[in-house]
């Protein structure tokens, strides 16, 4: 870690290390770049070594391996999840060398130890790490996001989710099989069961538990861990569309105080993170092909149940790719930044 004293003032800058130039990654470096976050020293690592450029700078891809985070001060995880992939073969070893790990992929999430964070909405959980904390998934964040601030204020006894989610959140696999579809070129990347180009799919990861995807648990669990409370009920339906980025839901929440429209409209415009665009008269509300690129959570069409008191339905849209993947975690880095300063 290094310190800056121009400008008179003691500025920490760290070593930064991205892992996986993927989706994700690739977003991770442009984030870094707009967010211009405090960097003394940049490393990006993947499977293979190469130059790559993003937004015309060029970045030199190392091929990954543990000494490779020698003095690392923050690793973001961006690589592939499972058993072989990126986060639990070096993970580990980044922290070993003194590193604290934000890691994108589901193997540590609901670890005990590990937070999992969204600074909107528990941002004192970062303080509790020992190495790793995790970033939630995409459909999770902007759920947490919007609900966070209409959980506090009138309770939140269940939530019923359908999320209509892009294909690049099956990464750069998922956007090569939209496009070759297209151009029908066939299947040359199968990243979905399915042809997705004039065609929806009503299943995102493996079946588990009572017949739910694991997409479907984990906006339970983890929507669960991050607002400490388990005793929200919630049951979701999560579904690939033919979107290349923004992911959308349609939530149906049951609050437990009564609470109107207007207020609601009103604290969510308040609310950090979050753009309200609901103006059903004129047809306005967001839109994917509209929050690609952009950094809120975007919430609409808010209405009531009209046979249940205490029902309301919000449409709420995010870039997958930013909020619900590298911005959030760079807002991690900076969280823990700020706390540790
Ligand atoms: N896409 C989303 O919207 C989204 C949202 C939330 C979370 N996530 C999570 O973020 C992670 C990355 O997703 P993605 O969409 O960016 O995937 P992706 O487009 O498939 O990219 C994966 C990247 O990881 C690298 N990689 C794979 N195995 C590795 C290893 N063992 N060591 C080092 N690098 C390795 C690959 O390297 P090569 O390029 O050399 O092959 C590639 O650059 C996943 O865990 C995913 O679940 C994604």
């Amino acid at each position: 870690m290094n310190i800056d004293k121009r400008q008179g003032k003691r500025m920490r800058r760290y070593n930064v290390a991205v892992v996986g130039v993927g989706a994700v990654g690739e977003e991770m470096l442009r984030v870094l770049c707009q967010r211009n976050f405090p960097i003394s020293q940049l490393r990006v690592f993947a499977r293979s070594s190469r130059e790559i450029v993003v937004d015309n700078h060029k970045y030199s891809v190392h091929k990954i391996s543990p000494d490779n985070f020698e003095d690392i001060d923050i690793a973001l995880f961006a690589g592939t999840e499972g058993e072989k992939g990126a986060a639990v073969t070096y993970a580990p070893e980044a922290v070993k060398r003194g590193a604290v790990v934000i890691d994108n992929g589901a193997d540590f999430r609901l670890k005990e130890g590990v937070p999992l964070v969204v600074p909107e909405v528990n941002p004192q959980d970062v303080k509790k790490h020992k190495g790793i904390i995790a970033n939630p998934n995409c459909s999770t964040i902007q759920f947490v996001v919007a609900l966070w601030p209409i959980y506090q204020a009138a309770g939140i006894k269940r939530v019923i989710a359908c999320s209509y989610q892009a294909v690049s959140g099956a990464g750069h696999g998922g956007v090569k099989q939209l496009e070759n579809e297209y151009k029908e070129e066939g299947l040359l990347a199968r990243a979905f069961t399915y042809r997705i180009s004039k065609n929806i799919i009503p299943q995102i990861g493996g079946f588990g538990k009572a017949d739910y995807t694991s997409e479907e648990w984990k906006m339970v669990h983890e929507t669960h861990k991050i607002m400490h409370d388990k005793k929200i009920k919630i049951s979701a339906t999560c579904v690939r569309v033919p979107v290349i980025t923004g992911h959308c839901e349609a939530v149906y929440l049951e609050t437990k105080k009564n609470i109107t429209v207007k207020r609601v409209r009103d604290i969510l415009s308040k609310s950090l993170g979050v753009k309200v665009i609901d103006q059903p008269e004129q047809s306005k509300y967001p839109l994917p092909i509209d929050v690609a690129g952009t950094d809120e959570v975007f919430i609409g069409r808010i209405r009531k149940d009209p046979f249940v008191k205490n029902g309301l339905w919000l449409w709420i849209v995010a870039d997958n790719l930013r909020k619900g993947a590298a911005l959030n975690a760079v807002q991690i880095a900076e969280t823990l930044c700020a706390t540790s300063s």
